[in-house]
């Protein structure tokens, strides 16, 4: 295989040099393009576009694989745990015990919101929606740390990292307890990342939550499939953010902003209305399958496709074995699982799914889990965010201190008028 790309432009003829990276993919590297020939390339979408040289995940799309520092997430799956995989993310190897142990102390240390924080909480309007109120929570931390905004040293970059991943869980936590009128629950320094979720969420003044440890080892896996998944939306405008100099907190921030689209993580909330909307007015799963396919209805099945997956989504095998076998442990009779399950076997028969290669992504049975667990919808796409940190973190940190990217200004090209007159107001 030529080390070059030759591209003909006229009669000028440009070489360009090919990248490989370690799992044998191949790019043209363009960057001198424009310099050289005065154009550029155009890829609305950035389907075909690289947009960095990554050491973090790894995904064939096509062959269904998914893997975290080379680990299959499967084995991790089985194997881990969401903490160990933040640090896996963050560190590029897996922790020795003692390292474990002091980033899950730092990370319980941090997770408290300082008592100013908790105020914030009382200024926006009861049903205020929970992607708002965290992107805007997270934003608001570098007011209160201003000793972290400078993470070049790695122990505060550390610091950040770990208060950020501890304190999403808290605030997440808040922002459900204040929209129900509930009075707030510090968390417990005893428990873990997962068990602490679930008492900030659901512990009664006069009760403490005990959450079965099924449920518990569900929500670790579920976070843990969502740690990273390379240059997804909301992480490529993480590291775009994060690519102008802007710390931590901001960038983060707009990763939740991004984030809360239903063509993004926002999926998992539309897939249970979706599944609701299909069981309150009894539509056959073959009559809805048919509107979607209807591009006049201007629906889509929510959960189904994916930029990258051509094949399967891991993830999503893994999710949908975990939510049979959480609801089967814990005699859970959910409707909507086996409306899923309707769903997805209806739409994998047919030509319209199979010629576009669109199959079920991870929030198609996440919705089912978040249920058992008692997550309410409008905080599903909240708790993928929690899952996510890490993964954002990790992006972030290696763009600015192990790749050093640079800031990141795509190009145009330019559609509107040629030079045009200013017409003073009194002529128009
Ligand atoms: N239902 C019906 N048709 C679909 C769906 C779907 N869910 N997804 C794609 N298609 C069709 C498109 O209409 C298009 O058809 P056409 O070729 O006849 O025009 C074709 O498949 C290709 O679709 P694109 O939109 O070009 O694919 P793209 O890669 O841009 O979009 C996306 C991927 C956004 C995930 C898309 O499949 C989608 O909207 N899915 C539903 C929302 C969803 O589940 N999002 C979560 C993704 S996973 C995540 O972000 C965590």
């Amino acid at each position: 295989m030529s080390d070059s790309a030759r591209l003909q432009l006229g009669d000028k003829t440009y070489d360009l040099p090919i990248v490989v990276g370690s799992e044998d993919e191949h790019a043209i590297d363009i960057s001198k393009l424009r310099a050289e020939s005065g154009y550029i390339t155009l890829d609305e979408g950035y389907s075909n576009t690289g947009a960095c040289q990554s050491a973090i995940t790894y995904i064939d799309g096509e062959k269904g694989i998914l893997r975290y520092r080379g680990i299959p997430i499967e084995t991790l799956a089985e194997h881990s745990s969401f903490v160990e995989v933040a640090y896996l993310l963050i560190w590029g190897c897996l922790p020795t015990k003692e390292q474990l142990d002091t980033f899950s102390e730092l990370m319980t240390k941090h997770s408290f919101l300082r008592e100013q924080i908790r105020h914030h909480f009382e200024v926006f309007p009861p049903g205020s929606p929970p992607m708002a109120v965290l992107s805007a929570a997270l934003n608001s931390l570098a007011c209160f740390y201003p000793e972290l905004l400078d993470t070049e040293d790695v122990d505060v970059f550390e610091e950040a990292a770990a208060r950020i991943i501890s304190k999403v869980r808290t605030i997440a936590a808040y922002s459900y307890k204040h929209d129900m009128g509930h009075y707030l629950v510090y968390p417990h320094p005893e428990k873990n990342f997962c068990e602490n979720f679930f008492h900030m969420m659901f512990s009664e003044p006069y009760k403490d939550a005990e959450p079965n440890p099924v449920l518990v080892r569900a929500l670790d896996v579920l976070l843990l499939l969502h740690a990273d998944h390379e240059q997804n939306c909301s992480t490529s405008t993480v590291r775009m953010v994060g690519s102008s100099g802007a710390n931590l907190f901001a960038s983060v921030s707009a990763g939740v902003s991004a984030l809360w689209g239903p063509l993004h993580g926002g999926a998992n909330v539309a897939v249970v209305d979706m599944l609701e909307t299909i069981q309150a007015q009894g539509i056959s799963v073959k009559d809805y399958v048919q509107q979607v396919k209807d591009k006049k209805a201007g629906i889509r099945l929510m959960g189904f496709g994916h930029r990258v997956y051509k094949n399967f989504d891991p993830r999503a095998r893994i999710i949908k074995t975990q939510a049979e076998n959480v609801l089967a442990q814990m005699d859970i009779k959910d409707p909507l699982l086996g409306l899923a399950e309707e769903l997805e076997g209806v739409a994998l028969e047919d030509d319209y799914f199979i010629e576009r290669k669109l199959y079920p992504n991870v929030d198609f049975y996440s919705g089912v889990i978040l249920r058992a667990l008692g997550v309410p919808t409008r905080m599903f796409t909240v708790m993928f965010a929690i899952g996510r940190m890490p993964g954002w973190i990790a992006q972030w940190y290696e763009d600015r201190f192990i790749t050093h990217g640079k800031i990141q200004r795509p190009r145009q090209v330019y559609t509107g008028p040629t030079e045009m007159c200013y017409v003073p107001l009194e002529e128009r």
